[in-house]
């Protein structure tokens, strides 16, 4: 029998994403409901090791539900790596009492939360929180879909400007390792290329690519390139490479950089964080631990937190066959 759960523990660690407040709006208030306490762990792991908690009611997370970032910080802590630092972060937790955690955030979040399981018997459910949207066992991850919008409407204002002066625009978007930021993006923004670190398209049909739309009658063209993209040069070497051999175009770039990760969640989002994070707690009261709970064909659903981490959520390669159609 596994103990009575009568005290959860909530956190935000790796990035942050929009829609993680009202993943901990939900967390809050479902524990609320079921007559169970809730501490909000400020800085991850980091504030675990250093026991920098808050009790959280059902009125503390008033108003959060429409803000971006995390009201509990977020950050990546070296110390919870260590035996030491999980020794610390159990005896914080365990003095105050707290039974089971929830975590949000991305595959470093959920390693950490396995490895304390297996050596503290800790029961943690983990809810997918990352703009990426590269963590396998969801088809959305909480602060994806705000920040594809988020990007569409920062390259349709580029496009202004490419248009206006006849220019090629390499806009670099987030996606350290994964292009799904940059294929919707650049479907939706209507992209001439989209560059991911999935598929190494290589220059000589990048050069082409842009040859065949400038004898097209284009005059401006915008290529969207994930910051991970694996063609072997950064945004700005690609642009300038391309401006070496195409000296027709006049090229710029663009980073959009952080602003990605910021804003106020978009309903998408705010739903989907509502729904896991109230799974999330319904899962540890019936006893439930080391899942990460997602959204798999528009139904909430569990995957174990190993597979969460060890498995990979491919890219729908068929968006890069529509952008080739639609760009023509
Ligand atoms: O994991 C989300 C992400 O936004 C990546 O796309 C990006 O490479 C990274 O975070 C940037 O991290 P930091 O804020 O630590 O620079």
């Amino acid at each position: 029998m596994s103990k009575k759960i009568k005290k959860i523990g909530v956190m935000t660690s790796g990035g942050d994403a929009p829609g993680m407040n009202a993943a901990i709006r939900a967390i809050v208030r479902a524990c609320s409901y079921y007559n169970v306490e809730c501490v909000g762990i400020y800085r991850g792991y980091q504030g675990m090791i250093e026991g920098d908690f808050v009790k959280l009611t059902a009125r503390s997370v008033h108003n959060i539900i429409n803000k971006g970032g995390t009201i509990l910080k977020s950050a990546r802590s070296k110390e919870f790596r260590t035996k030491e630092g999980r020794a610390k972060a159990y005896k914080n937790l365990t003095a105050a009492n707290i039974d089971a955690l929830v975590l949000i955030g991305g595959d470093g979040t959920f390693t950490g939360g396995m490895v304390f399981n297996s050596e503290y018997n800790f029961p943690c459910i983990g809810i997918p929180g990352t703009i990426d949207n590269d963590i396998f066992g969801t088809n959305y991850t909480v602060g994806y879909d705000t920040a594809l919008n988020t990007v569409v409407e920062a390259i349709d204002k580029i496009r202004d400007t490419a248009s206006s002066h006849n220019r090629l625009f390499f806009v670099e978007v987030m996606g350290r390792d994964a292009g799904f930021i940059a294929l919707n993006t650049g479907v939706g923004a209507g992209a001439e290329e989209i560059l991911i670190p999935e598929e190494d398209l290589g220059l000589d049909r990048l050069l082409e690519s842009l040859k065949r739309s400038k004898r097209s009658g284009k005059s401006s063209s915008i290529v969207v390139v994930a910051e991970g993209d694996k063609i072997g040069k950064n945004v700005f070497e690609l642009a300038n490479y391309v401006e070496e051999n195409l000296q027709q175009y006049e090229v710029r770039v663009s980073v959009l950089g952080h602003m990605q990760r910021g804003g106020s969640p978009s309903c998408f989002d705010r739903v989907l964080a509502s729904r896991l994070g109230v799974k999330a707690v319904e899962l540890l009261l019936d006893g439930e631990k080391n899942l990460m709970v997602g959204f798999i064909n528009n139904k909430v659903d569990t995957t174990d937190l190993e597979k969460a981490v060890k498995g990979h959520h491919t890219i729908n390669k068929e968006l890069l066959r529509v952008s080739d159609i639609i760009t023509m």
